[in-house]
């Protein structure tokens, strides 16, 4: 008899994304149990009891899956599982707090292909991030700057915030991510003056960027946006756009529903490597990126 496959799902909040349920279900894992309200403490003698029910040439069939909406609680939660493990006694590992690591891993892979379409790549690439708080932010933001891009953060509220969120990605990651204010429309008309990419992660809903702001960025080449509630994040790119010129610009748009179609690959490719690997993994957003890389390449 072969042994079922188990994915623990763990969540810092109240409920377990239903969507992360889906998308584990649809992947093939044959039981999944969800815990709520996780704290950081608690990570460790969840993974232990987790692994050590099992033999260790089970570890492979079984997985943490760790959720939230905060991606430095769940890198956290990714060091405190790792550092649980005992070998040979292992599980996988994977984190996607509030989808964001797959999301921001698709959208950075999609403005990548832009790029190359141009000739360029990331490195040296400045990138304004817009919403920068937010945990697909956080995420697009270090994939880009892991990638040598020149990416600043763009506060809605002054520049303080967004400070602290790029140093404490200069401590984890020892990369060099900048922060502005685009609280007016002159300090985000600064910010634009020489970036090529805008990527806007805004909260659903919400436009942070209108035409008479993608006026002043004249070195635009692509303008991404996740949002896919009206209105559009960004003015003049559409959800379904995957390289579609943004009317009188000589710049690109990448829509909220080409990223999602990314993201949704990727998140279910990652659920399915677990099922296939011999050996325990460890996934987070840099794995992602690699996976929706290679899916729009
Ligand atoms: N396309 C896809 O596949 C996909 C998948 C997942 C998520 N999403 C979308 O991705 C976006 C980001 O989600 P998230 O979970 O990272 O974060 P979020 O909680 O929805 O918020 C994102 C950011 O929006 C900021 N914000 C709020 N008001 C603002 C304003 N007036 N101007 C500029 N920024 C403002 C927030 O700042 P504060 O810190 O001040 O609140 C935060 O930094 C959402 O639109 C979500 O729906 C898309």
């Amino acid at each position: 008899m072969s042994q079922k496959t188990i994915l623990h799902m763990l969540t810092p909040h109240k409920h377990v994304s239903p969507f992360d349920v889906n998308m584990a279900a649809d992947a093939g894992f044959d039981v999944i149990v969800p815990y709520d309200a996780v704290t950081l403490g608690e990570v460790s003698d969840l993974v232990q009891d987790a692994i050590f029910s099992r033999p260790p040439k089970w570890g492979a069939s079984t997985g943490i899956f760790i959720g939230g909406n905060d991606a430095v609680l769940a890198l956290d939660m990714v060091d405190a599982a790792r550092k649980a493990l005992v070998p040979p006694f292992g599980v996988h590992i994977f984190a996607d707090p509030s989808g964001s690591f797959t999301t921001g891993a698709a959208m950075v892979a999609l403005v990548e292909r832009q790029l190359r379409a141009t000739g360029r790549t990331l490195q040296d690439t400045p990138i304004a991030i817009f919403g920068a708080t937010g945990v697909v932010a956080y995420c697009a933001a270090v994939i880009a700057a892991l990638e040598g891009a020149r990416v600043t953060l763009v506060g809605h509220d002054g520049p303080e915030r967004v400070g602290r969120r790029s140093a404490e990605m200069q401590a984890r990651f020892d990369v060099s991510v900048e922060a502005a204010d685009g609280a007016t429309p002159a300090g985000t008309a600064r910010v634009l003056a020489d970036t090529q990419v805008v990527l806007s992660a805004a909260r659903a809903g919400l436009r942070v960027l209108t035409r008479e702001a993608l006026a002043t960025a004249p070195s635009l080449l692509v303008a991404a946006d996740v949002n896919a509630v009206p209105p559009s994040g960004i003015e003049g790119v559409d959800a379904g756009a995957d390289g579609v010129p943004i009317d009188g610009m000589k710049a690109v748009g990448v829509g909220a529903l080409a990223i999602g179609n990314v993201k949704y690959r990727t998140q279910a490719g990652l659920f399915r490597r677990m099922l296939s690997s011999d050996t325990p993994l460890v996934l987070d957003f840099r794995d992602a990126f690699a996976f929706a890389r290679g899916l729009v390449a």
